[in-house]
């Protein structure tokens, strides 16, 4: 007799670096059945059947499958979105926005009939105004609607205070918000080691390198990379929250959401603290803030704001 099986259906749009990691951090945990789709004929179907039999080795067993009909999306549970074109050296997040517009908005058109409820998370970029666009275009509730941006611009800034004060990576909790650009606003009255204030352990001299590290991460790893950018923390800070979610954890992390009133930001998607569960976004955490890191976030929601503008003038359907 054959088995049936009543796992979460995950799909990642996109079998790039980035949607192909988002699902091998998927599988290894065992979130869900995965469907990887993309447009490139044999990428999806190709590396789902290598991360199947790599599951043999690493010891994880949940079915992983390739397409390129984006019918088969239909019954998600969650549908990440990967698909676009990354930064090359010297190009801002901004530049992708035609481009990877188009994408979503197809994209969109999909989800609309053949996936309606599932919970949508967006990674590609510019991504405050890719989730946006997502976010207008599919007429969703602003709770399954969210952009992975926090999780990541986080991570690095955990990771170069672990590498700093030489402690462990795990011990290591920051707090980055505002949008995944130049002007996200990392808050060090947040980030703690062990539960100690990073204000404590490192000059403040330093931590603003820190902190300045942080803001151009992306493009470290682009300059280095030359034909592309990252996907191992992207992928993994997106499996986290699709963890989150399947998990109802009500895990509380950076994510980029819809503002209703919260901070004083209201119609706009942008990187605050929220807990993440079952509902997907079930609710914004508003934390004080100093002073300048008010006006920071501020400057932050003008950029997206702007970056929203510039896809209206360039013809897109959206507000
Ligand atoms: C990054 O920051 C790809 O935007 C992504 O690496």
């Amino acid at each position: 007799m054959l088995n049936k099986f009543s796992r979460p259906k995950i799909v990642s749009v996109g079998a790039g670096n980035v949607g192909a990691t988002f699902a091998q951090y998927c599988a290894e945990m065992e979130l869900g059945d995965i469907l990887l789709l993309d447009i490139v004929e044999g990428l999806p179907q190709g590396k789902a059947l290598d991360l199947m039999q790599a599951g043999v080795v690493r010891g994880y067993s949940v079915s992983i499958q390739g397409s390129n009909d984006f019918s088969d999306m239909k019954d998600a549970d969650i549908i990440v979105i990967s698909a676009g074109f990354p930064r090359k050296p010297g190009m801002s997040r901004l530049d992708l926005l035609e481009k990877n517009g188009k994408i979503i908005a197809n994209i969109c058109e999909y989800i609309k009939q053949f996936a309606p409820h599932a919970i949508v998370i967006v990674i590609t970029n510019p991504l405050d105004i890719m989730v946006q666009l997502a976010f207008h275009l599919l007429n969703y509730p602003p709770s399954k609607m969210m952009g992975m941006a926090g999780c990541l611009d986080s991570a690095r800034m955990c990771s170069f205070i672990a590498e700093e004060l030489q402690v462990s990576q795990k011990q290591v909790n920051a707090m980055v918000l505002g949008s995944h650009g130049d002007l996200m606003v990392p808050v060090p009255e947040y980030t703690t080691v062990a539960g100690i204030s990073v204000k404590e352990l490192i000059p403040q001299e330093r931590l603003e390198q820190i902190i300045d590290r942080t803001r151009k991460g992306g493009a470290e790893i682009v300059a280095l990379l030359k034909t592309g950018s990252a996907y191992y923390a992207p992928a993994a800070s997106s499996a986290r929250m699709v963890q989150a979610i399947l998990r109802d954890e009500k895990a509380l992390l950076p994510c980029a959401v819809y503002a209703q009133g919260e901070y004083g930001i209201s119609g706009v998607f942008v990187g605050l603290p929220c807990i993440l569960g079952a509902q997907g976004v079930e609710k914004i955490v508003e934390l004080p803030l100093t002073d300048e890191n008010k006006v920071l976030l501020m400057k932050s929601v003008e950029e997206v704001k702007q970056g929203v503008q510039s896809l209206k003038e360039l013809g897109f359907e959206i507000s």
